[in-house]
């Protein structure tokens, strides 16, 4: 064996690997010091920008950066990339990745532990970033944490538990065949708002353990939260050349950076019609064909039957549309009701609505926060009016008082529908439609949830083993949920991500997920 043999040790630490350990914001000795810690890092401000070879590269004006639920807090200042700076970049993660490629399994997958370890040494000023500066609530920053956290040891589990070593083949008298891994070069990420520290770092540290150099490129209103991640990563012992930190317009730098043939593959996670211009632009490219790995959206859809529990269809759905105000890609957007028990579930909806908390998201008893722009909040907003025309509005959660009025808050609502038919795209915010079906006309129904082209999310609720086994079966989704919410997959427990017009089909933190980052080799050595 003569490429790339140093052999990974797994060691105790990865041999355990459990998911890490949540908080309880109802218990208070747990909340008290937890909230304090948190509160310690708002007065922070961040002047953020690209970071390339481990320096932080201001190069445009900066621009303010403010808190979605309260435009008049300062979070700081962001400054895009240039031109050049992204050419310096790329020719630097172009020259780097080989050698990174080429150290042991063992030694990358060490990088993404520490880096996890870092990640929960500075928890609260990641959670105190990601509610400042995308508006999450607290109980989303922990998660959103926790999730990156699991991301980096999960994957750096998966690489050294497939990866130790090259993989020995059979093979005729005299002859020795291996299989090997390597990067396949410098890999784009493009990251979304809504999980600016989780999936940022699924996808960056996901390409990093399988040997590749990695550009990042952040969501537009959440740079400053990747750019304290990527500190932390080159702190973590990630070589600078190995991974930069881009910040820009995607449709102006991401762009440029996809026609670059020195781009050897794009992780992408935000809107369908991106995902489109995307594949276009790598088809339309000189130099190598690259592989797109996408998670987009849904027309999330869930089904109730007569025989579920009321109660507990109406915590899951309340959990499955408005956490973290709807802007999850997992998030259910179209409730099917069976006639029979629609007016009961309706009301019980209404109740537990009411008691939602709508407000600033410093509070720790907040349930739904902002949305994260105002292109967001107008577009919500002009369909709830649009829908509030033709079809029957029934219920829409109060502002609390703590809703400074300079804010991107939409109210949950809940809207009754006739059919799917009825919404042009995906609504991406805290809105719920709700169509009331006959046992009967079932079949329609699938049809008509499959007819939407996407392929993400699907809930049941029913106590009925042959009713749900069929409808899980017949409806074509990455991820099916039965008796339960639609959301919050969990790393290694709910391999994610869906297909269709929801994406590629890449499941992240899932056991196959890496395997879309590496090329393989084959060494076929008739000795
Ligand atoms: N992974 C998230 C969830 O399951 C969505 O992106 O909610």
């Amino acid at each position: 064996s003569f490429y790339n043999t140093a052999i990974a040790k797994p060691t105790e630490i990865f041999a355990n690997r459990q998911n890490s350990a949540g908080l309880n914001l109802h218990i208070a000795c747990q909340r008290e010091p937890f909230i304090g810690a948190v509160r310690s890092h708002y007065a922070k401000t961040y002047d953020g920008a690209s970071i390339v070879d481990g320096k932080t590269v201001a190069v445009q004006a900066p621009l303010a950066v403010n808190s979605p639920y309260n435009l008049q807090q300062a979070v700081g200042t962001v400054s895009f990339a240039d031109d050049a700076l992204l050419n310096t970049a790329i020719a630097s993660a172009k020259q780097s990745w080989q050698k990174w490629s080429k150290r042991p399994t063992s030694e990358r997958a060490a990088v993404l532990d520490r880096i996890a370890d870092l990640f929960e040494t500075n928890q609260h000023e990641l959670i105190a970033l990601c509610t400042r500066e995308a508006g999450k609530t607290l109980q989303d920053g922990i998660d959103e944490v926790r999730e990156a956290v699991d991301f980096c040891r999960y994957y750096a589990n998966e690489a050294l538990k497939n990866w130790p070593a090259p993989t020995v083949l059979p093979g005729p008298t005299g002859e020795t065949n291996e299989l090997h891994m390597t990067g396949r070069g410098v890999f784009f990420c493009v990251s979304p708002w809504n999980f600016p520290l989780a999936i940022f770092t699924g996808q960056v540290v996901a390409a990093l353990v399988t040997g590749n150099a990695v550009l990042a490129k952040p969501a537009e209103p959440t740079n400053l939260i990747a750019y304290r991640a990527v500190q932390l990563m080159h702190e973590a012992g990630v070589p600078t050349n190995v991974l930069h930190l881009i910040c820009g317009k995607g449709s102006v730098i991401g762009q440029q950076a996809m026609e670059d043939v020195r781009v050897d593959g794009v992780c992408f996670t935000g809107s369908t019609a991106t995902a489109r211009r995307i594949n276009q632009t790598l088809a339309n490219r000189e130099g190598p064909i690259v592989p797109l790995i996408a998670e987009t959206g849904g027309q999330n859809a869930m089904i109730v039957d007569s025989t579920s529990l009321p109660e507990q269809v109406v915590k899951d759905v309340i959990e499955s549309a408005f956490t973290s105000a709807g802007q999850r890609c997992s998030a259910l957007r179209v409730l099917y009701l069976q006639e029979e028990i629609a007016d009961r579930t309706l009301a019980l909806l209404q109740g537990a609505m009411a008691e939602l908390r709508l407000g600033n998201p410093e509070h720790y008893q907040t349930d739904v926060g902002s949305v994260i722009e105002n292109r967001a909040q107008v577009g919500l907003q002009a369909h709830l009016d649009e829908m509030g025309k033709t079809h029957t509005l029934r219920y829409q959660t109060p502002l609390s008082d703590d809703c400074p009025t300079d804010s991107y808050f939409i109210q949950p609502t809940v809207i009754e529908i006739d059919g799917i038919a009825a919404l042009e795209k995906e609504q991406f915010g805290p809105i719920l439609h709700v169509i009331r079906f006959k046992r009967q006309r079932l079949e329609d129904v699938i049809a008509e949830i499959n007819s939407t082209g996407y392929g993400l999310t699907f809930g049941i609720h029913s106590r009925n083993e042959t009713f749900y086994e069929a409808v899980a079966r017949k409806i074509d989704a990455g991820n099916i949920y039965i008796n339960r919410n639609q959301i919050g997959a969990i790393v290694g427990v709910n391999p994610f991500g869906g297909h269709g017009l929801s994406g590629t089909g890449p499941k992240a933190g899932g056991p196959h997920y890496l395997m879309r980052f590496i090329n393989e080799k084959t060494i076929s050595n008739n000795i």
